[in-house]
């Protein structure tokens, strides 16, 4: 077994390991987009988006700055360790498709990206939330992939709205540990 480097087309993180995982460790994007690094180039996230991409950019920055902060307020909670280590988790995939966007979209990544925010008061009614905003991303970017002109953008919005599907599966295996 020998040692090898993956990058993501995705989030650009590289991962060292004897072979590919099934998703990235970083943001979750599927198997096919982590490749050798020879196929990142340096200028991939240069895009000159068009207005509509550039609102929806935002939008998407704005989503998962939300997202991330409502699964940190989920898993500050005491009494749950197995959903309160695996949403500290999602939270860190949702900050991961921040820096994307904003990566994308030339703009820092919100201050208060990493700040816990809200939740609705019990493991249960979050899983619910949390569904419900993992519905809406999923749906959300597939509707900008539809839109959008440039091929990056494309690569990016239908990778990430295929993880979000995931995370609705995540969030009915949650069930089972509460
Ligand atoms: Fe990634
Ligand atoms: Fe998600």
């Amino acid at each position: 077994m020998q040692l090898k480097i993956y990058r993501c087309r995705i989030c650009g993180e590289v991962y060292l390991g004897y072979e590919a995982p099934g998703n990235c460790p970083f943001c979750g994007a599927h198997v096919e987009y982590l490749e050798g690094p020879e196929k990142y180039p340096a200028d991939i996230n240069d895009v000159q988006p068009t207005e509509t991409e550039r609102a929806d950019l935002e939008s998407s920055i704005e989503l998962e700055t939300s997202n991330c902060r409502f699964y940190l307020g989920m898993a500050q909670r005491k009494d749950n360790d197995t959903l309160r280590s695996t949403y500290k988790r999602l939270a860190k995939v949702e900050a991961e498709h921040c820096e994307v966007f904003c990566k994308l979209a030339k703009l820092d990544v919100p201050d208060d990206l990493m700040t816990p925010g809200e939740t609705t008061g019990s493991w249960a009614t979050d899983i619910e939330e949390s569904l419900r905003r993992e519905n809406r991303a999923s749906a959300l970017y597939a509707s900008f992939s539809e839109r959008a002109t440039s091929g990056r953008l494309k690569e990016v919005w239908d990778a990430v709205s295929a993880v979000e599907q995931d995370h609705i599966t995540l969030d009915e295996l949650a069930k089972t540990y509460l």
